[in-house]
């Protein structure tokens, strides 16, 4: 173990100390014993983290006693609390990225492994699907990439994306927010969307080199607050639930989410997913208009297949697959039984 992770360790366990103490004091004494490290040395731990904006209380022959924790996303936040075989055992945690899509693109080039995870405060070139912008404010939201190796043909791909959707919905509502899809990747609260999620690829015709799973999630920032146009079509889980969230404990319980389902698909195939999919899902029996690049297309929303291309049933009659697009829906909002 180099120094630095050392220090970070020991760092990590002073922290998971203070915070199993909750409102009582822990004392030098019992710290210093339980972590073999001196008292000089656990002082030294608690002045860094006083730095990283933990208030930390000392009083002589009491010992300490932790006050406020920051909303930090970083491994010191995160890694004590993940139960996790793969997804975020390894943390590429930045301040500023451009895109952590991009940059989980090149380590994975590099050679990263599978359940690496680049992690974010701010993202300054943000991507959505469609070579859309994904709003990225500093502090607020999450904005996460994992590197995933499966064994996968490549056309199977875009499971993976809805693999993830049902994860983060069942994250979301596990805050209590009314969480659901809307087809194929985006995560609602009623009709305003609060994450979604990209999937890019590495890949030759029979084998997938590497996926990159991107998910923002807007947790405490909506980004209708610093994009007018946006007002009425995006929300954050604290708009929505009126509490704010602590980003670290999401992330931890989504990679969770994320991994099982991702066990799931990989022995069992697609199906179970797509059932969960189906059942968090706000699009199907709605009549929609999906926008597909070309001419807009028309119909109810049945279902969606094996592949995860929604099924639609035009006003001829006929069935269209429809394998990418964004879905308005054509009012008045009616379900259809
Ligand atoms: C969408 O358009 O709905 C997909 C948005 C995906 C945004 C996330 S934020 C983390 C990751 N890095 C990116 O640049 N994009 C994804």
């Amino acid at each position: 173990m180099t120094t630095e992770s050392l220090q970070e360790t020991e760092e990590q366990l002073v922290l998971a100390f203070l915070e199993d103490g909750v409102d009582d004091f822990t004392s030098g004494e019992a710290l210093s014993n339980k972590l073999g490290l001196s008292r000089a040395e656990i002082w030294r731990h608690v002045e860094s983290l006083r730095a990283k904006g933990y208030r930390i209380e000392a009083v002589p022959a009491r010992g300490y006693r932790l006050l406020e924790a920051p909303d930090r996303i970083t491994p010191l936040e995160i890694t004590p609390h993940l139960n996790t075989r793969d997804i975020g055992r390894r943390i590429h945690y930045r301040e500023v990225v451009r895109s952590t899509n991009e940059l989980a693109f090149r380590l994975a080039s590099e050679g990263a492994g599978h359940g690496e995870v680049v992690i974010a405060e701010e993202q300054t070139e943000g991507k959505g699907r469609r070579g859309r912008s994904w709003i990225s404010p500093r502090g607020l939201n999450l904005y996460f990439s994992v590197i995933l190796r499966p064994e996968l043909a490549p056309p199977r791909a875009p499971e993976l994306t809805l693999v993830a959707a049902v994860a983060g919905v069942e994250a979301l509502r596990a805050l209590g927010a009314a969480a659901e899809i809307k087809w194929p990747n985006d995560l609602v609260i009623g009709e305003r969307k609060v994450g979604g999620i990209l999937t890019e690829l590495s890949s030759d015709p029979d084998r997938i080199h590497f996926a990159i799973l991107g998910m923002g999630v807007n947790l405490n920032g909506s980004p209708s607050q610093s994009s007018p146009e946006l007002a009425g079509r995006a929300t954050c889980v604290a708009e929505a639930t009126g509490k704010t969230v602590r980003r670290a404990h999401f992330a931890v319980d989504l990679w969770l989410r994320l991994e099982s389902w991702l066990d799931l698909h990989a022995e069992e195939g697609f199906s179970r997913v797509r059932d969960a999919w189906r059942e968090s899902c706000a699009t199907l029996r709605n009549k929609v208009s999906v926008e597909t690049g070309t001419q807009p297309i028309v119909g109810i929303a049945e279902d969606i297949d094996e592949s995860g291309a929604l099924l639609l049933r035009t006003e001829d009659g006929g069935l269209q697959r429809i394998f990418a697009g964004d879905v308005e829906y054509i009012r008045p909002w009616a379900k259809q039984q």
